[in-house]
C-alpha cells in the first residue's frame, strides 16, 4: 500500500472479525458485564473525543432506542469542565483508541471519584484508560498508524453495538429484530469486504472536489452519525472545509451556502426517514448542488445523478458499510490534492496534553 490509511481501510474485514470473535452465539457473549446490575443504573454517560466521540454517538442512539435509562453523549473536553450529576448510580462509558487521550482520561478519573461505574472501550492493551476503568472491553483493530482513524472507528462501532445489546439484555429489554441484528453483525466482515470493491466509484466522486473548497454532508437519525464522521475524515486529510448537518436542519441556515456546483454528500440508509432526506436533497439540487447519495436498497430519486447503494443490512448497522465509502471518499480527495494522507498538518494520533 502507498499509505497506512489505505492499508488500514483494507484491514477492516479482518479486524472486525477479530473484534467479534467469541462475542456472538444466539446471544451476545460478554462475561465482563455479567455482574452489572442495570436496575441500579439511573443514567448512562458516553464520553470520548474525536472519532471515538462519533462512535459514542452511535452507541447513544442504540441506547436511546433500547433502554429506558437516560443516556447522554458528551465530548470529554466538555464533560470534564461541565456539571454532570454523576454518582454511584451512573454508568460511564469511555471510548478511546489509544487509551491515553488526556481529556478522556481526566473525565474517567473524575467519574471514578464520584463512584460511578466505569467501562472503557480501548484498542491498546494496558493503556492508562484501560487500567483505570472498572472494566475494559477491547477492540481488536491492531496498531493504527495513520492519524485519521478508520479501522479503530469501525471496530468501535462493532463492539459498541454488542455492548448496547448486552446492556439491553441485562436490563431485560426485548430488542426488536434481535436475531436479524445478530445475523447481520456476524456477517459484517463479508459485508465490509464487499464495500472495499466499491472504491473505484468513490474515487471517481472524489474528483468532484478538485475545484471545490467546501463539502456538505447531510443525513438523519443514525445517518447523522455517519455524516459527522465522513466530514471529519474529509477535513482532516484533504483540508477541504467540510460540515455535517441534520438533513432536516438545512432549511434553517445551511441551505444558504448551496450554489452551483457545491458538493453535497447525502446519506439515506435509514428507510423510515429516507423520503424526508430525499426531499431535502432535491431542495439542494434545485439550487445547483452536485449530490452524491449513499443509500439503502429501495431508496431512489431520479433527480440525483450520483448514487451508490450499500448492501442489505439491518438499519442499525448500515453506518458500517456507509462509513467505508466515506473513508474512501476522503482518502481519494486527499490523494488527488497531493496531501500527506497519513500525517495531516497540525494533528496528532494521540492527544496526551490538554
Ligand atoms: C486525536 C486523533 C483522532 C482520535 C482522537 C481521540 O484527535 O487524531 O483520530 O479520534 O484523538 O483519540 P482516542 O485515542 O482517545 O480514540
Amino acid at each position: 500500500y502507498e499509505t497506512f490509511m489505505e492499508k488500514e481501510i483494507a484491514e477492516q474485514p479482518f479486524v472486525i472479525k477479530e473484534t467479534l470473535r467469541s462475542r456472538i452465539e444466539d446471544h451476545i457473549l460478554m462475561p465482563e458485564l455479567d455482574d452489572l446490575a442495570m436496575e441500579d443504573i439511573h443514567a448512562i454517560y458516553m464520553i470520548a473525543c474525536g472519532t471515538a466521540y462519533h462512535a459514542s454517538l452511535y452507541a447513544q442512539y442504540l441506547g436511546r432506542e433500547w433502554l429506558s435509562i437516560p443516556i447522554q453523549c458528551v465530548p470529554a473536553s466538555e464533560f470534564r469542565y461541565g456539571n454532570y450529576p454523576v454518582d454511584e448510580h451512573s454508568l460511564c462509558l469511555f471510548v478511546s483508541q489509544s487509551g491515553e487521550t488526556a481529556d478522556t482520561l481526566a473525565a474517567l478519573k473524575a467519574c471514578k471519584k464520584k463512584n460511578a461505574k466505569t467501562i472503557a472501550v480501548c484498542n491498546v492493551l494496558d493503556s492508562s484508560i484501560s487500567r483505570i476503568a472498572d472494566t475494559t472491553l477491547y477492540t481488536c483493530a491492531g496498531p493504527e498508524i495513520a492519524v485519521a482513524s478508520t479501522k479503530a472507528y469501525t471496530t468501535q462501532l462493532t463492539l459498541l453495538a454488542c455492548i448496547m445489546l448486552k446492556l439491553a439484555e441485562l436490563a431485560k429489554v426485548e430488542v426488536n429484530g434481535y436475531d436479524q441484528l445478530l445475523h447481520d453483525l456476524k456477517a459484517l466482515p463479508e459485508t465490509i469486504e464487499s464495500m472495499l470493491g466499491m472504491e473505484a466509484q468513490m474515487k471517481g466522486y472524489a474528483s468532484f472536489l478538485k475545484e471545490q473548497q467546501d463539502a456538505y454532508f447531510i443525513g438523519r437519525q443514525l445517518d447523522y452519525v455517519s455524516v459527522l464522521e465522513g466530514a471529519l475524515k474529509l477535513k482532516e486529510i484533504s483540508y477541504v472545509h467540510a460540515d455535517a448537518y441534520y438533513a432536516g436542519e438545512l432549511k434553517h441556515g445551511p441551505i444558504a451556502l448551496i450554489e452551483e456546483g457545491t458538493v453535497v454528500i447525502a446519506l439515506a440508509t435509514q428507510k423510515d426517514v429516507a423520503s424526508k432526506t430525499i426531499s431535502n436533497i432535491e431542495e439542494t439540487i434545485a439550487r445547483g448542488a452536485n449530490v452524491i447519495l449513499i443509500k439503502a436498497k429501495g431508496v431512489h430519486s431520479d433527480k440525483i445523478a450520483h448514487q451508490i447503494e450499500i448492501p442489505d443490512i439491518h438499519p442499525y448497522l448500515a453506518c458500517l458499510p456507509a462509513t467505508i465509502l466515506l473513508q474512501q471518499f476522503a482518502l481519494w480527495s486527499a490523494k488527488e490534492k497531493g496531501c500527506n494522507v497519513d500525517q495531516p498538518r497540525n494533528l496528532a494520533k494521540s492527544v496526551t496534553v490538554e
